[in-house]
């Protein structure tokens, strides 16, 4: 636990599938909370590999249980690239999940990742402050990752984007991706009411421990810069994923 003012939970699972059903039991019981408190569950996603199988448990398993008309789903990062291409995050999950519930269209806000970075970044913060009114956005619900060198949405190791203090959304450019992306920033994950890191595999271990290391500098590590105002901050992680596991 890394302060008193908000919970911290970490889970370990024996394989990707418990722990993907762990999070979708916990994504259904907050947007039943969400719905009944508030009318509405927001809920924003990451891309990559990790959560593919969790999208496909929302989409089948769990479709029933998740109130679609009432949920609004946003994205945590998304690649500068065009909605069909194959690396955009939108594309991912509309293909595991979206194409298969009957969520509203108006619902679904995704980044335009085929506008000009900058733009595309100021348009998204626009559309959170529209849609939450002008605080911070309070989702119901932020699904992360973590990639191997710490980041987490496209808050990078030692990326200027971790000192951003006043925007909701910035555009950023990754040196060794040699690519832009557009990422929420700590500030807008930060107000939600849970937020949850999905963490897989060995070789996400090292950048466990050190997410995990009280000593540890958060220009490293990413990740310790998410720490819910007022909320649960979870992590669900596979064993093999669990620093000192041999
Ligand atoms: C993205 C993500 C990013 C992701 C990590 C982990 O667009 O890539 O939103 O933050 O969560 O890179 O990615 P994997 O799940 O593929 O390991």
């Amino acid at each position: 636990m890394r302060s008193a003012i908000f919970t911290e939970v970490i889970e370990v699972y024996e394989d990707p599938d418990r722990a993907s059903h762990r999070v979708a039991e916990l994504i259904v019981a907050t947007a039943q909370q969400a719905t009944a408190a508030r009318g509405r569950f927001d809920i924003a996603l990451s891309g990559g590999e990790t959560p593919r199988t969790l999208y496909s448990l929302l989409a089948t398993e769990f479709r029933a249980r998740i109130p679609w008309h009432k949920t609004h789903v946003f994205w945590v990062d998304e690649r500068c690239v065009p909605p069909d291409h194959v690396e955009s995050n939108y594309r991912m999950v509309r293909e595991t999940l979206l194409d298969h519930v009957p969520i509203p269209p108006a619902n679904i806000h995704r980044m335009r990742g085929e506008e000009e970075p900058e733009r595309a970044a100021r348009e998204y913060e626009r559309l959170l402050r529209d849609h939450f009114g002008d605080a911070a956005p309070r989702f119901s619900f932020v699904s992360l990752g973590m990639g191997a060198d710490g980041h987490t949405a496209s808050l990078f190791p030692e990326s200027p984007a971790l000192d951003e203090k006043e925007r909701l959304v910035v555009a950023v450019y990754v040196e060794k991706l040699r690519a832009h992306r557009l990422t929420l920033t700590p500030k807008a994950i930060n107000s939600a009411a849970r937020i949850v890191f999905l963490v897989f595999g060995r070789e996400k271990a090292e950048a466990l421990r050190i997410a995990f290391d009280e000593t540890s500098d958060p220009r490293r590590a990413p990740t310790k810069l998410i720490r819910p105002h007022a909320g649960e901050l979870r992590w669900i992680v596979d064993r093999a994923a669990m620093p000192n596991n041999s």
